[in-house]
C-alpha cells in the first residue's frame, strides 16, 4: 500500500530542493491539524528560507511551481509565514481504496528493504509462576513483532527466559527432600517456590546445600541438571499456557534461556579482561566505564563475575547482545523490558560497543515500558499484598466480560456468551495495556478496561462487530461483489483518507515501537466511521451510493480486523 505522506514528502522535498538550489532538503510533510489546512501540509520551507535568509512565503511560491506532475495533489497553497497546505485529488484517493478492496493492494505492505530484527520479549523467570509484571513485556513485545512482520521483516523472537539464577540451587535442594511428592507438588510453582524459599532463609543446613547446588548445577553435575530440567519443563508447561490464553505467539523455538549462554560466560569474562575493560573491586570483576556514576560522581561498575566465581544477569545478557549480533545477524535488536531495568541495558550496550560484541551498524534498543499499578498507585497487589498471577488475572477478566455479556444479550446461548466473554476479556486486558503511552506507569482498572465506551477493547470489537452486521444485510440480497467507490459527501472522503493512513501508522510503530499509535489510529477510525454512518445512510441509499459506502463500510471493518490483529487481539463477527 503506497504511503501518502511519505510519497508526498518525497515529491515537496524534491521542489524544495529545486526551489532553493540546496541539495538536501527536507519539506516535512504531515498530516494536517485542520480540515481547511488541507489534507497534508508541508513544514520545512520556513526553516530552509531561514538558512538562506530568504523570505519564506516567496519561497513557499517558488517550491509550489517547482511540483513535478503528478497524480496525487489536487491543489496547494501557501499559508501563513510559509506553511504549504496539501489537497489531494479524489480519483486518486479512489483508486488506492479500490485497490485496497479488490486485493490488488495489500492493507500494509512489505517494505522493499527489509531488516533481521531479534525482539526480546516475556522473559519470565522460571523459578516462579508468571504474575502480572510479565503482562506488559508479552503483550507489548508480541504486538511489536507482528507490525514488523506485517511489513516484511526477519524478525526472530526471543524468550530470555531466567531459568540459571540463584533460586534455582534451593529448588533443587527442595524437591530432593520432597522426592516422589515433587511432581504434585510442581502443579502449584507458586506455592513450591514459597516452601523452598521458606527453607533457605530458616534452615542454615538447606542454604548451604541450595548455595552448593547452584554452583554444581552451574558446573554441570548431572543430578542436578536432571532435577533442573523437571522443573524448568514444569515451569514452561505453565508459561505454555498463559501464552495460549493470551494469544501470544512464543513458543517453545523461541526460548533461549539464560543458560543456553552458560558456556559463552567464562570465554567472555577471559576476553572483556584482554582489552583491558576488567577491573577487580573487592574480589569481583567489574567493568567500569566513565559515563556511568553514582551517587557525587562515584564511578559505577557493572558486576559481570562475583567473587565466588558466579555470573550474573549482565553476564548473561552481554553475551547474549554478541549472539544476537554475530550469530542472528541482527541490524535491530528490540528489548522490551521494565524501565526499571534501563540502567542495566545502557551499560549492557555500551560495554557491548566498547568490547565489539556488537558493531555501531546494529541498533540496540531498550523498549522500555512502566509499571502497572493498583488505586492506590502502588504497584498491583492482590488484597493481601501478594503479587498477582498472571492466570487469575485473565480469568477473572473473563468471568467479568461473561457477566456484562449476559446482562446486555440474554438471548444469546450460552456458548456464544462464553466464546464473546473469552475474546472480549482478554481483549480488554491486551488493550487497556497497548492503549496506554508505554513509558508512563497505568493504573489497572476493571471498570475502564472493560467499558463499552471510549478507547477500549469492548468499544472497538462493538464498532468492527457493528460494521460487520451492516454488510451481512447486504449479502442476504446480494451475491455480487461489493461495487466501487465513488466519494461525494465530506464524511465519505474523511473515512476514506483514514482508512489510506493505516499504513503509515503502521510504519511509524515499526520505527518508534509506540503500539499507544496504533490503538489511538483504529479508536478514531471507528469514531470517523460511526459519524459517517450518521451522516450517510448506507442501506437505505440507492444503487450506487449504496454500494460505494458499503465498499467504505468493507474497507473499514477489513482495516479495523487487520490492526486489531497487528495488536494480538481477536475480533468477533457477532457481538
Ligand atoms: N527475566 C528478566 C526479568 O524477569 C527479563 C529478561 C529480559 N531480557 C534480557 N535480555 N535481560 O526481569
Amino acid at each position: 500500500m503506497l504511503n501518502i505522506r511519505e510519497s508526498l514528502e518525497a515529491l515537496l522535498s524534491k521542489a524544495l530542493c529545486t526551489a532553493s538550489g540546496i541539495a538536501d532538503c527536507n519539506a516535512q510533510v504531515n498530516l494536517s491539524s485542520r480540515p481547511e489546512f488541507g489534507d497534508y501540509q508541508a513544514n520545512g520551507v520556513m526553516s530552509v528560507a531561514k538558512q538562506l535568509k530568504r523570505n519564506p512565503r516567496e519561497l513557499a511560491a517558488l517550491v509550489l511551481s517547482a511540483i513535478e506532475e503528478n497524480e496525487l495533489i489536487a491543489n496547494a497553497e501557501v499559508a501563513g509565514p510559509g506553511f504549504i497546505n496539501l489537497f489531494l485529488r479524489e480519483e486518486f484517493l479512489q483508486g488506492l481504496g479500490q485497490n485496497l478492496l479488490n486485493g490488488s493492494e495489500p492493507l500494509v505492505s512489505p517494505l522493499s528493504e527489509h531488516q533481521t530484527i531479534v525482539v526480546d520479549y516475556s522473559g519470565p523467570n522460571l523459578a516462579k509462576e508468571m504474575h502480572v509484571g510479565h503482562l506488559r513485556g508479552t503483550i507489548i513485545g508480541d504486538s511489536l513483532v507482528r507490525v514488523l512482520e506485517g511489513l516484511g521483516h526477519n524478525v526472530i523472537r526471543q524468550n530470555h527466559v531466567g531459568d540459571w539464577g540463584t533460586q534455582f540451587g534451593m529448588l533443587i535442594a527442595h524437591m530432593e527432600d520432597v522426592a516422589s511428592d515433587a511432581p504434585a507438588l510442581l502443579s502449584d510453582l507458586e506455592s513450591f517456590y514459597r516452601a523452598a524459599k521458606q527453607r533457605f532463609d530458616e534452615e542454615p543446613a538447606f542454604a548451604e546445600k541450595a548455595r552448593n547446588y547452584v554452583v554444581k548445577l552451574q558446573q554441570g553435575d548431572a543430578q542436578c541438571l536432571a532435577s533442573w530440567q523437571q522443573f524448568i519443563n514444569e515451569s514452561l508447561t505453565h508459561c505454555a499456557q498463559i501464552y495460549d490464553l493470551l494469544g501470544v505467539s512464543l513458543s517453545d523455538e523461541n526460548l533461549k534461556p539464560e543458560s543456553f549462554y552458560n558456556s559463552d560466560l567464562a570465554p567472555l569474562i577471559k576476553e572483556l579482561d584482554e582489552i583491558g575493560l576488567l577491573t577487580e573491586s573487592e574480589g569481583a570483576k567489574c567493568v567500569f566505564l566513565d559515563e556511568f556514576t553514582g551517587k557525587e560522581g562515584a564511578p559505577l561498575p557493572a558486576i559481570v563475575q562475583k567473587s565466588d566465581g558466579g555470573f550474573l544477569y549482565a553476564t548473561t545478557d552481554l553475551a547474549a547482545v554478541r549472539y544476537r549480533a554475530k550469530s542472528l545477524n541482527a541490524d535491530r535488536v528490540l528489548y522490551v523490558v521494565d524501565a526499571r531495568q534501563s540502567l542495566h541495558f545502557q551499560q549492557i550496550f555500551a560495554i557491548s560497543r566498547k568490547a565489539g560484541f556488537a558493531s555501531e551498524s546494529v541498533s540496540l534498543e531498550h523498549i522500555a515500558y512502566g509499571t502497572m499499578m493498583g488505586k492506590d498507585g502502588k504497584p498491583f497487589k492482590t488484597r493481601s499484598g501478594d503479587t498477582v498471577k498472571l492466570q487469575e488475572l485473565l480469568e477473572e477478566s473473563v468471568r467479568r466480560a461473561y457477566d456484562i455479556v449476559s446482562e446486555k444479550n440474554s438471548e444469546l446461548t450460552d456458548a456464544e456468551k462464553t466464546e464473546i466473554a473469552r475474546v472480549v476479556g482478554i481483549s480488554a486486558v491486551k488493550y487497556s495495556d497497548l492503549s496506554k503511552n508505554r513509558t508512563s506507569d497505568y493504573i489497572f482498572d476493571w471498570s475502564t478496561m472493560l467499558s463499552f465506551e471510549g478507547n477500549t477493547a469492548p468499544y472497538m470489537l462493538y464498532a468492527y462487530a457493528r460494521i460487520k452486521s451492516i454488510l451481512r444485510k447486504r449479502d442476504e440480497n446480494s451475491s455480487s461483489d461489493i461495487g466501487s467507490l465513488t466519494i461525494v459527501e465530506p464524511a465519505e472522503r474523511a473515512l476514506l483518507m483514514k482508512v489510506l493512513q493505516f499504513s503509515e501508522v503502521i510504519r511509524t510503530v515499526s520505527v518508534d515501537c509506540f503500539p499507544n499509535l496504533l490503538c489511538n489510529y483504529l479508536y478514531e477510525l471507528a469514531g470517523t466511521f460511526m459519524r459517517f454512518y450518521e451522516q450517510c445512510p448506507v442501506l437505505k441509499a440507492e444503487d450506487d451510493v449504496r454500494e460505494s459506502r458499503l465498499a467504505l463500510s468493507q474497507l473499514s471493518a477489513n482495516t479495523l480486523k487487520k490492526g486489531l490483529e497487528l495488536l494480538g487481539l481477536e475480533t468477533l463477527e457477532k457481538m
